[in-house]
């Protein structure tokens, strides 16, 4: 199992940041299995690096450029020399608030690849699609998410491609969004069937079916064991519960099922 915590803009103070790296780092000490990722503020990357025991650093966000005339952005070198690992590219909150394109996201899997980083590729649709009469959902998340995943993968060729981590992260169930609904292991299980579809068009259907693939969306430690069971995913992208340390520690733990 891979967890990535989505820290977002949070937490608010350094020295709540500092604990809850400590008690997180402290907790998951004695865990195995679980392969965990932080993923905080740009500003907190090294205190959070410098803190880790178990987990690898994650950004929450990359440019595509190497350097150049870019205030306030971030290269994926830049990131690569500060020990970051991971990086979250494409998340619901950058596409709906700060106006992330497909084309965009493209270019930011590819040159964070390009760098030596995984991307964590985060797709889904805004709105719930219905249940067909034989229990499978419609093809609403198929055209969504499903451009999506090929636009992110345009710019890769097949052994890049091999090294992203698509995260199905359903707008309509992020904790966050309001009126937030549940969503089922089974929403999880199909849009991972339908993802791994869709990389078949780019690798070998071995590819495809080893690429791991996340979950997202109201997560939480009483939940997680369902989807990790029936959900056909090989982790999860948290957000609100990676920001108490004691559930997040909880949520790894009951993921391991
Ligand atoms: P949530 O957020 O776990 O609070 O629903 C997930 C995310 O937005 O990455």
């Amino acid at each position: 199992m891979l967890i990535v915590a989505n820290w977002k803009m949070n937490p608010p103070a350094k020295k709540d940041m500092i604990k809850l790296v400590e008690s997180v780092e402290g907790g998951l000490w004695g865990i195995k299995g679980a392969a965990t990722v932080l993923a905080p503020p740009f500003p907190w990357l090294n205190f959070v690096k410098r803190r880790l025991r178990k987990s690898k650093l994650g950004a929450q966000n990359t440019f595509w450029e190497k350097s150049g005339a870019y205030t306030g952005e971030v290269s994926p070198q830049m990131l690569k020399d500060s020990g970051v690992n991971y990086v979250i590219v494409g998340h619901s909150e950058r596409r709906q608030k700060f106006g992330e394109t497909d084309d965009m996201i493209a270019k930011k899997v590819k040159a964070s690849i390009k760098s030596g980083l995984i991307p964590v590729v985060a797709v889904g649709e805004e709105h719930r699609g219905s249940f067909n009469s034989d229990g499978s959902l419609d093809n609403h998340i198929d055209s969504i998410v499903g451009e999506e995943v090929k636009k992110a993968l345009s710019l890769l060729n097949p052994v890049e491609v091999r090294k992203v981590i698509f995260a199905y992260e359903p707008i309509w169930a992020i904790s966050t969004t309001p009126g937030a609904k549940v969503a089922l292991p089974q929403d999880a299980l199909s849009a991972a069937i339908y993802i791994r579809k869709i990389l078949t068009d780019f690798v070998s259907s071995k590819s495809a079916r080893e690429m791991p693939i996340l979950y997202g969306g109201s997560v939480d430690s009483k939940n997680v064991a369902a989807f990790a069971k029936e959900g056909g995913v090989d982790g999860f992208l948290v957000g609100g519960v990676s920001l108490r340390a004691k559930e997040f520690v909880e949520l790894v733990e009951n993921s391991l099922v």
